[in-house]
């Protein structure tokens, strides 16, 4: 299964993304984590990409484009995998079809954008196994540390509220379009997110026909 996760920047697309991997048994490839190991390992990528992220804004579309394309010829991808934040501009889709990839489902997780700044600006990320946590909606045992590997959590420098601003802006203008695109492709399955993480994991569940 190939599926992509689309919605604005903090909709939960990381979030839901790695339940259904999970289940799915199918690796997620976050554009998003693998840019920010980029940075944070000063990497050529990262250093190209920074100023980008750091202002909100996305990436151009070959740098994205080429990080995706190796990425998809790793063994793990084989047998299917769920793409979370890419594409984002119709080029990027447009790539993925020159590929001859044929995507599955697309779920598209609506929140709106007053909903999103509370959940970015709440949102506490493991530096070490990249997982996210919520302040308030899904902190971790202790609230400080990660649950999972015990790494001291950080908040995101692009979580600053007027950078969430401007990439709610540019998902307005740049993303969004591709909802359209998809759905005229009649493989758009629209989520509504909810307040508990675990109804839109219901809800992603069941337009993915898994249980
Ligand atoms: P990326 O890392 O992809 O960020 P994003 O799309 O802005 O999405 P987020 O990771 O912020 O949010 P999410 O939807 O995954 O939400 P999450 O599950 O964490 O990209 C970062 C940057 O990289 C971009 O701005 C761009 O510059 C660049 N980039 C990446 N891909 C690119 C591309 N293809 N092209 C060009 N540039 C690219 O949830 C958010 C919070 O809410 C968490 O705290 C979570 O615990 C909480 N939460 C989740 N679900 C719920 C719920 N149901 N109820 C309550 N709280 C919830």
């Amino acid at each position: 299964m190939r599926i992509i996760f689309l919605g604005a920047p903090g909709a939960g697309k990381g979030t839901q993304a790695e339940l259904v991997s999970k289940k799915a048994g199918i690796p997620t490839i976050s554009t998003g984590v693998i840019l920010r190991e980029a940075i944070k390992n000063k990497t050529p990528l990262g250093v190209s990409a920074q100023s980008y992220i750091e202002k909100g804004q996305l990436v151009p579309d070959e740098l994205v484009i080429d990080i995706l394309t190796d990425r998809l010829m790793q063994p793990d991808c084989k047998d299917g995998y769920i793409l979370d934040g890419f594409p984002r501009t119709i080029a990027q889709a447009e790539a993925l079809d020159k590929m001859n990839i044929k995507i599955d489902k697309v779920v598209n997780i609506y929140v709106p954008d007053e909903k999103i700044v509370e959940r970015l600006a709440g949102r506490r990320s493991c530096p070490s196994c990249g997982a996210t946590y919520h302040v308030v909606y899904n902190p971790s045992e202790d609230g400080v540390h990660c649950t999972k590997c015990t790494s001291e959590l950080t908040q995101r420098t692009d979580d600053k509220p007027e950078t969430i601003l401007n990439r709610l802006e540019v998902y307005h203008k740049q993303t969004a379009p591709l909802e359209e695109f998809y759905r005229n492709r009649g493989i758009l399955c629209d989520v509504v997110g909810q307040e508990e993480l675990e109804d839109t994991t219901a809800l992603t569940m069941k337009v993915l026909g898994l249980k």
